[in-house]
């Protein structure tokens, strides 16, 4: 029998492709940068199955060029760069890595509150020009957050996480989204469903913990910033498009808020002029789910998938489960 063969789009942990290669033959991107559009096309025609990432754009010019496929696992929780519906409408199961990287997502969004509060990125910056004089009453002052309000936009599991982390500073939780009332965050935080104009206004710390899809784009723009306390802070763990990142620029640089963290941009790897240059802003390289056990985690659960779906089992995390029992 022709072994089934599967192609990835990037080099991920080992012990995810060392799963594939025990049933698959098993190719996989050398190089370490994402692959050109015309490159991801020719390298997975001919797949049985694609494991690719949130910088893969699958859509129905790959699906087309891939005519044999028989899956496709993507390596993120996120799945805005699959045209999800094309998948189903072709028969094409699709699968993302929800949980194993919730934890990590939630302490880098604790991380950026914290750094962004305490302006740990700029105290950093003076020590390492030698500029600093020594200690100085009035240097860095920075915000507190015990006892402030946090915020959650998106009441999933990484927002319940962040939000679970918060019991330590002592913090109101109030929460926007969600078809339904969070149980989790009701029953266990005592939290507060607010609506969006409501938890603007209140919340000292707002984190973001939406998927992107047309709804949530731009949800924070020039006019939902200003409806935030001029005290308040952002961070943004989810995706970039969800904060208009120009908007954000100026509300940053007008002291309309206070200051933002960052771990997604609009049009990554790409900033929006002037964001670099935003001493109240703290900015990672999309570093969310990046400890070892989530990425590990991450690459073994898209390697299940992917399997599964090559041998008809059913796939321990899939999107679209209804073309499962079609086949
Ligand atoms: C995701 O999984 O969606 C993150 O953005 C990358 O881990």
């Amino acid at each position: 029998m022709t072994p089934l063969k599967v192609y990835v789009t990037r080099m991920i942990p080992d012990e995810g492709l060392a799963r594939l290669r025990e049933r698959c033959e098993v190719s996989v991107n050398p190089e370490d940068r994402p692959l050109t559009r015309a490159e991801l096309l020719t390298r997975s025609a001919g797949m049985d199955g694609v494991l690719g990432l949130l910088t893969d754009r699958i859509d129905a010019g790959f699906f087309d060029a891939v005519p044999g496929l028989k899956g496709y696992a993507n390596y993120a929780v996120g799945y805005d760069n699959i045209d999800l519906p094309e998948a189903t409408r072709r028969g094409i199961p699709v699968s993302n890595t929800p949980d194993v990287l919730t934890q990590a997502t939630a302490e880098l969004a604790w991380t950026l509150l914290l750094a962004v509060a305490r302006r740990v990125v700029e105290s950093d910056r003076v020590m390492r020009s030698g500029t600093w004089p020594g200690w100085g009453p009035l240097q860095f002052i920075g915000a507190d957050v015990s006892g402030k309000t946090l915020g959650i936009v998106g009441p999933g599991r990484i927002g319940q996480a962040m939000a679970r982390m918060s019991k330590g500073f002592g913090m109101r939780v109030v929460y926007w989204g969600g078809r339904q009332p969070s149980r989790v965050l009701e029953d266990e935080m005592g939290a507060e469903r607010l609506s969006f104009a409501e938890l603007l206004s209140q919340s000292d710390f707002i984190s973001v913990h939406l998927p992107l899809n047309p709804e949530t784009r731009h949800l924070f723009n020039a006019d939902t910033l200003r409806m935030m306390k001029p005290t308040a802070f952002l961070i943004n763990t989810a995706r970039g498009p969800v904060i208009d990142e120009a908007d954000l620029v100026e509300a940053l640089n007008k002291r309309i808020i206070a200051g933002a963290g960052l771990d997604v941009y609009e049009a990554e790897p790409k900033m929006a002029p002037g964001l670099d240059t935003c001493p109240n802003a703290v900015l990672l390289p999309h570093v969310g789910s990046g400890t070892h056990s989530s990425r590990t985690g991450m690459a073994l659960l898209a390697a299940e998938n992917l399997l599964a779906m090559l041998e008809g089992r059913t796939p321990p995390t899939c999107l679209n489960p209804e073309v499962l029992s079609k086949k």
